[in-house]
């Protein structure tokens, strides 16, 4: 069997950091695609010596030419401009938007038959943009924003327990960025509901609402501390689980940037939902029933969405 490809389209820190990931892992020959000349190729050439001393076997190869995507079975996207502190992930709409047009049309014209996990923010509008401009099916375009945004909740909520990360489950739905709905009644420590451990006076309602704000602002925070970039191991190693349920067909079910069409009361757009990845791409939006306060929060996420549609639509009149 032939192996498989991935093309990365961003070469910056966390397409860098996909590379390695998906190289240790073995996942298949990757292609990094930049629009600075010399980026991909030096990172390439550069993670390629780490195979010897790492023992992967995997060609890695860098380009800028959209060309070299073509076959690719994977396509993780994060080209465009990263978050400076002080600036919203909205902020960074009418410039991200623009990438996403060239990436669109560069995976339309290439690579039609990909599974494309988008991470550039802000992530919400850019997964819906990258989908018009490719014009692929919408299960098989997805944004990586709930992986990440459970896995920081699950840090905190294991630090705060004082137990293993790996006995830690959490639930997040909506938007990624301020809107996000951490749902503590779904996170758990090892089949335990929080609610229950805040009842055996395990924590408390004031902690888990801290907790819950520093994960909405789990991006920011890190922007805030490393001045000049956003976080990229975390998010890097999140589209990395989403590619392996891909090409494994391991029918996870992931918190993910989905389209929906009607499943929580809410159509034609990209929102964070609980959904099953297997070789199918997005094969089943997973509707779990929320309680009155999880609600309102989904649909503030939903409506910042939709703001956020209205803009990209007003700045490129071919949308929609
Ligand atoms: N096509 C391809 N690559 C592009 C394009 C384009 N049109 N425009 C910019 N890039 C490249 C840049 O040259 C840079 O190498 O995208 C890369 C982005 O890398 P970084 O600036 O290091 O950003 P990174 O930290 O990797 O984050 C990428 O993910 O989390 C989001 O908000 C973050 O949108 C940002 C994205």
């Amino acid at each position: 069997m032939a192996r498989k490809k991935i093309a990365l389209i961003g070469a910056g820190n966390i397409g860098g950091t996909l590379a390695h990931l998906a190289a240790q892992k073995e996942l298949g020959d990757i292609v990094l695609f930049d629009v600075v000349e010399g980026v991909p190729q030096g990172k390439a050439l550069d993670l390629a010596q780490c195979g010897p001393v790492e023992g992967f076997d995997a060609s890695i190869v860098g380009t800028n030419d959209y060309k070299d995507i073509a076959g690719a079975d994977v396509i993780i996207v994060t080209a465009g401009v990263p978050r400076k502190p002080g600036m919203s992930r909205d902020d960074l709409l009418g410039i991200n938007l623009k990438v996403m047009k060239a990436v669109g049309e560069g995976i339309r014209d290439n690579a039609p038959n990909a599974f494309v996990i988008c991470i550039t923010n802000p992530l919400d509008a850019m997964v819906w943009a990258l989908r018009e401009f490719s014009g692929l099916p919408a299960n098989k375009v997805v944004g990586m924003a709930g992986v990440l945004d459970s896995a920081r909740f699950s840090t905190f909520l294991a630090w705060e327990f004082g137990v293993s990360i790996r006995d830690v489950n959490t639930f997040v739905l909506g938007g990624h960025g301020d809107t996000m709905v951490p749902v503590v009644e779904y996170s758990t420590v090892n089949g335990i509901p929080v609610p229950d451990l805040i009842k055996m006076g395990l924590s408390t309602k004031e902690r888990m609402d801290e907790i819950v704000a520093r994960t909405r602002n789990g991006g920011g925070e890190i922007v805030g501390l490393l001045k000049t970039g956003s976080a990229f191991y975390a998010p890097a190693a999140s589209g990395i689980a989403m590619a392996e349920a891909y090409l494994n067909d391991q029918k996870r079910i992931l918190p993910c940037a989905a389209f929906v069409s009607g499943e929580y009361g809410v159509s034609d757009l990209y929102v964070g939902v609980p959904v099953l990845i297997g070789a199918g791409g997005v094969e089943k939006v997973i509707e779990i029933e929320i309680d009155a306060e999880a609600k309102a929060g989904l649909q503030v996420s939903v409506d910042a969405v939709k703001e956020l549609l209205v803009a990209c639509k007003a700045i490129d009149g071919s949308l929609g």
